[in-house]
């Protein structure tokens, strides 16, 4: 009976401290990412996990598209594969910082 009563206090700190069952989090953008989709001006447009001018980043991912064909994307967009969007401006950015943005897109889960 004793050793039910020492036991009590911790059960209680158990349950009032589990983790609340809340929505996972949307995966977060790499701070060197973030940084290209700033100077760029992507973010503009574009954010994670909510719809703003153009398709939430996890949506473009979901196209599983490889990094070569968003670059081409990017520098010529085909707005036929987004209906009920405006199409998105054709946008210049240098190969290798195209290939950083593209890379973690592709990753993207
Ligand atoms: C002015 C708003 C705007 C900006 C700035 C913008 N986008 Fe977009 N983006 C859109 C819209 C709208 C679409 C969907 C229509 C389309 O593809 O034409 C889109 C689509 C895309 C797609 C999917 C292309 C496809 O055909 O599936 C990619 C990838 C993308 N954007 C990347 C970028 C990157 C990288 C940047 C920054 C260099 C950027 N966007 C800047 C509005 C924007």
């Amino acid at each position: 009976m004793k050793k039910t009563i020492a036991f009590l206090p911790l059960l209680i700190l158990l349950v009032a401290f589990k983790p609340a069952d809340t929505q996972p989090a949307p995966p977060e953008i790499p701070a060197d990412v973030q940084s290209l989709l700033d100077k760029y001006g992507c973010a503009a447009c574009h954010a994670m996990s909510r719809k703003l001018v153009g398709p939430m980043w996890t949506d473009v991912a979901a196209k599983k598209y490889s990094a070569k064909r968003i670059a081409q994307l990017v520098a010529k967009p085909e707005p036929a594969n987004w209906p009920g969007y405006v199409p998105m401006v054709a946008q210049k950015v240098p190969k290798e910082d195209m290939n950083k943005i593209a890379k973690w897109l592709v990753n993207l889960k």
